[in-house]
C-alpha cells in the first residue's frame, strides 16, 4: 500500500456532536496517524464533515427558529470545534452545503441519468411513491419495519407520502453487488456485517426514490427543478466531492478509499446503495468498509430526549485531550456494541493513564535522573520482551482495524515493564552498589518506554510526543522506532511533570 484514504460518515447537523460520533472520528484519526507514520504525511488523506440537507435538518432548523443555512453553519461549526478539541487530524472537512460539493453531486446525477444498469435498463426513471417515510432515518419504511406503528430506531411514527419521484433501479445491481461482497472485492468487516449485507440482498433489493418533491432544503435535481435530491444520495457523494472529483489531484491520488468507517445503522446505504451509484457512474469502488457498533449509556441508547448524551468536549475539559480520546475508544472492541458507565471514566483514567502509563514513565525517568545522572546508561538492550514481535502484532491488528486489541497489547507492555521494575528493584541495586546491573535494568526500561511512546503516538499524540521529547528524541522517525536497542546511550533525559494527574 502506498497511499491511505480513510473516511468517517458525515454527521447530521440536526443534533450536536456526542461521544458516539466522536468514537468513529477518533478511530479514524488513530488509523490516519498510524498510516502517516508508516507512509508519510503526504500519502494519507483523512476526511470527515457534516451532512446538512434533508427533511430532518430542515425541521431542526425550524424548531430552533433559524433559517436552515444559519442553523447548519452553527451546528457544523460545533462539530469542527469538537474535533479540534479532540486533536483530530482530518485533512479536510466537507460540508454538503458547499458549492464544491453541490457541483459534483450535480455532475454525478447527470451521469446517472444517462447510465444503464448491469441489466441494460435506464438507471434513473420516474414513478409514483406512496408510503411511509421516517424523517429520523431519512428513509422510506415498510409496515413490517415498524414496531407499534413507530420506527424502532427513532420512536416516531413515520409520515405518509404520495408524490412523483425519480428512482434508481437498485434491484438490477443485486447480483453484481452480492458477488463483489462475497468475493471481498468490496470487503465488509467484521464478518457478521458482511453476512448481514448479504442477507439484505437475499431478501431482495427495492428500487429507491432519489428525489423529493416536498423537501425544499436540498440540492435541486439537475434534470428536474421541481425536485430536490434525496439526502442520502447527496451525502454519499461527499467521499469523492471532497477529493475534487473528477480531475482534482487528490481524487487521482487517493481514490478509491482504503477504508470507510460507519456505524451499523447505515450499512445498507454504504455497502449497497453507494457501490451501485459508483458502478453506474463508472467510478472505482472503495476497498474496505468497517462497520462498528453502538454506544449505549448505562444500558440506554444515547439520545437528547433521554438526556444521557455525553459531550466529548466535557470529557476533554475534565480529563484532557489524550485521555478523552483514550477513554472513548477503550470502552469495547471496535465492531461490537458496548455500554458505557459514565462513572467508569474516572476509574479507567486513574488505572490505565495515571497509574499505568503515566506512573511508569515518571518512575523510570526519575530513577535515571537519580541513579544515572539523568543520562541514558551505556548498555545494550537485553530484556526478555520481544518488542519487534509486539510491533508486528500491532501492525497486523491495524491492518484489520483491531484498535481495541492494540490498546490491550500496548497496556500489556506497560504491565510487563511495571513488573520488570518491581522484580529488579533498582532502588535495592542502588543500595547494594550494583551500579552495572542497575544501569542495565534502567536502560532496558527506558528502551521499553521509548517503544511505548511510539506505540501510543497514534492514540495519544501529545503524550507520545512528550515522552519522546523527555527521552531526547525530538524527531519522530518511524524507522528509528522500529530498531530495538535504538535508544542512544549518553543522551540526557528529562524527568518532567506527571503526564496524567490522578483524579
Ligand atoms: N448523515 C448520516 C451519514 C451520511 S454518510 C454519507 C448519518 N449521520 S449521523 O450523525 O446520524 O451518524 C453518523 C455516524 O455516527 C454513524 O456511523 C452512526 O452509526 C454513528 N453514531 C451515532 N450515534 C452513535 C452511537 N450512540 N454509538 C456509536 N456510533 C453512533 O447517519
Amino acid at each position: 500500500m502506498n497511499k491511505f484514504y480513510i473516511t468517517t460518515p458525515i454527521y447530521y447537523v440536526n443534533s450536536v456532536p456526542h461521544i458516539g460520533h466522536a468514537y468513529t472520528t477518533i478511530v479514524a484519526d488513530v488509523l490516519a496517524r498510524y498510516y502517516r507514520l508508516k507512509l508519510g504525511n503526504e500519502n494519507v488523506f483523512f476526511l470527515t464533515g457534516t451532512d446538512e440537507h434533508g427533511a430532518k435538518v430542515g425541521q431542526a432548523a425550524g424548531k430552533a427558529g433559524k433559517t436552515p443555512q444559519e442553523f447548519v453553519d452553527e451546528v457544523s461549526a460545533q462539530f469542527r470545534t469538537a474535533w479540534e478539541n479532540l486533536n483530530i487530524s482530518n485533512n479536510d472537512f466537507i460540508r454538503t452545503t458547499e458549492s464544491r460539493h453541490e457541483k459534483v453531486v450535480n455532475e454525478i446525477l447527470l451521469k446517472l441519468k444517462d447510465s444503464k444498469t448491469p441489466k441494460g435498463n435506464d438507471f434513473v426513471y420516474k414513478d409514483i411513491y406512496e408510503g411511509l417515510y421516517c424523517v429520523g432515518c431519512e428513509s422510506y419504511k415498510k409496515p413490517e419495519d415498524l414496531i407499534d406503528g413507530k420506527c424502532p430506531d427513532h420512536n416516531i411514527e413515520p409520515e405518509y407520502f404520495k408524490e412523483e419521484n425519480w428512482y434508481f433501479r437498485l434491484s438490477d445491481f443485486a447480483e453484481m453487488i452480492r458477488e463483489k461482497i462475497e468475493n471481498d472485492e468490496i470487503r465488509v468487516l467484521p464478518d457478521e456485517r458482511k453476512r448481514e449485507v448479504l442477507g439484505f440482498i437475499d431478501q431482495g433489493l427495492e428500487n429507491i426514490a432519489i428525489s423529493r418533491e416536498q423537501v425544499k432544503w436540498g440540492i435541486t435535481l439537475p434534470f428536474d427543478d421541481t425536485q430536490t435530491i434525496y439526502v442520502w444520495v447527496d451525502a454519499l457523494i461527499n467521499y469523492i466531492s471532497a477529493l475534487g472529483f473528477p480531475d482534482g489531484e487528490n481524487f487521482k491520488k487517493f481514490w478509491p478509499a482504503n477504508i470507510q468507517l460507519l456505524g451499523k445503522d447505515i450499512l445498507k446505504f454504504h455497502c449497497i446503495i453507494w457501490p451501485a451509484i459508483l458502478i453506474a457512474a463508472g467510478i472505482e469502488l472503495p476497498k474496505d468498509f468497517f462497520v462498528h457498533g453502538y454506544f449505549t449509556i448505562d444500558g440506554k441508547k444515547m439520545s437528547k430526549t433521554i438526556g444521557n448524551v455525553i459531550d466529548s468536549n466535557d470529557l476533554v475539559n475534565e480529563f484532557g485531550v489524550d485521555a478523552a480520546r483514550y477513554l472513548i475508544i477503550s470502552q469495547f472492541a471496535f465492531g461490537q456494541d458496548g455500554d458505557v458507565r459514565a462513572e467508569e471514566f474516572k476509574v479507567k483514567f486513574n488505572a490505565d493513564l495515571a497509574n499505568g502509563l503515566g506512573n511508569l514513565v515518571s518512575r523510570v525517568l526519575a530513577m535515571v535522573e537519580k541513579y544515572c545522572e539523568g543520562k541514558v546508561p551505556e548498555k545494550e538492550f537485553n530484556a526478555v520482551i520481544d518488542l519487534k514481535k509486539i510491533r508486528e502484532t500491532l501492525d497486523k491488528n491495524y491492518a484489520d482495524y483491531k484498535i481495541f486489541e492494540n490498546l490491550k497489547e500496548i497496556w500489556n507492555v506497560i504491565a510487563w515493564c511495571d513488573g520488570y521494575v518491581a522484580e529488579k528493584k533498582p532502588w535495592t541495586l542502588a543500595k547494594e552498589n550494583k551500579q552495572d546491573e542497575l544501569e542495565q535494568v534502567l536502560y532496558n526500561s527506558l528502551e521499553v518506554v521509548r517503544h511505548l511512546a511510539y506505540f501510543v503516538l497514534p492514540i495519544l499524540p501529545e503524550t507520545g510526543k512528550e515522552i519522546l521529547r523527555r527521552l531526547g528524541e525530538e524527531n519522530i522517525d518511524y524507522e528509528k522506532a522500529k530498531v530495538v536497542g535504538g535508544l542512544k546511550s549518553g543522551q540526557t533525559i528529562e524527568k518532567g511533570e506527571a503526564l496524567f494527574l490522578r483524579k
